[in-house]
């Protein structure tokens, strides 16, 4: 039965969260599609992965048989999380934007797993893995707005998860969720409430589809 990866990394909980809310509108979708699948769900606000340090990287660049113990113990502990990613047959991610881009405790899930000569470059052991973002955020930085130009976490994610992974990516954009808390975007606040209703129509939509995709 299929594997489904969910990492969250918001902050808030989930009554206060976009990503959250939309990541298991497609979560429960999916379940409805794979009641005897698996579920791995990684909350990085909860519990956050280690920062890469210099022994992990370099690990990951030298041969097993020479490694320090510090190396193999920094190593171990990136293997596993790439192991996690390999074993899905889809992948959820939400990634509100912060500053301009992904929350740090995601930047540094990345910084684990994107391994070179392993789960990127040429080996790409994760290539094709459907991977679905819900990219949560405040503003509005799509195509022609204002701040189209200070969007840094779908373009950001697209090179990383697409490019150097070889994911079939997808994204999901709940947009203008501070409409409703700041009376300066008072006037955006319907287009937030249809923001976030397509949102999670399209979660439940794509979680269904891709569910039967993996399965015929
Ligand atoms: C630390 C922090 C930084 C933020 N920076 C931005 C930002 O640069 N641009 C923006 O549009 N919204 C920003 N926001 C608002 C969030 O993107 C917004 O609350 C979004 O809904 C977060 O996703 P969530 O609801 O899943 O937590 C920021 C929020 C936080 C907590």
């Amino acid at each position: 039965m299929a594997t489904l990866l969910h990492i969250d990394s918001s902050v808030f909980p989930a009554d206060a969260s976009s990503s959250r809310a939309v990541a298991d509108a497609f979560r429960s979708a999916w379940q409805e599609q794979h009641p005897e699948g698996t579920v791995i769900h990684r909350d990085l606000a909860a519990k956050p992965v280690p920062h890469i340090t210099a022994h992990a990287h370099t690990a990951g660049f030298s041969d097993p048989a020479t490694h320090s113990p510090e190396q193999a113990a920094a190593f171990a502990e990136r293997v596993k999380l790439i192991e996690e990613l390999e074993r899905a047959d889809a992948v959820l991610i939400g990634a509100p934007m912060y500053n301009l881009t992904i929350p740090s405790t995601l930047k540094a899930w990345l910084d684990n797993v994107v391994l070179f000569g392993r789960t990127a470059g040429d080996a790409q052991s994760v290539k094709g893995t459907p991977i679905t973002v819900v990219a949560s955020r405040g503003g509005a930085y799509g195509p022609g707005t204002p701040r189209a130009g200070y969007e840094y976490v779908q373009n950001y994610l697209s090179a990383v998860l697409a490019d150097f992974l070889g994911a079939d990516l997808d994204f999901i954009v709940p947009e203008l969720t501070m409409a409703p808390a700041d009376p300066g975007m008072a006037d955006l606040v319907p287009l937030f409430e249809a923001s976030r209703e397509r949102a999670l129509a399209e979660a439940s939509a794509k979680a269904k589809q891709l569910a039967q995709r993996l399965a015929a």
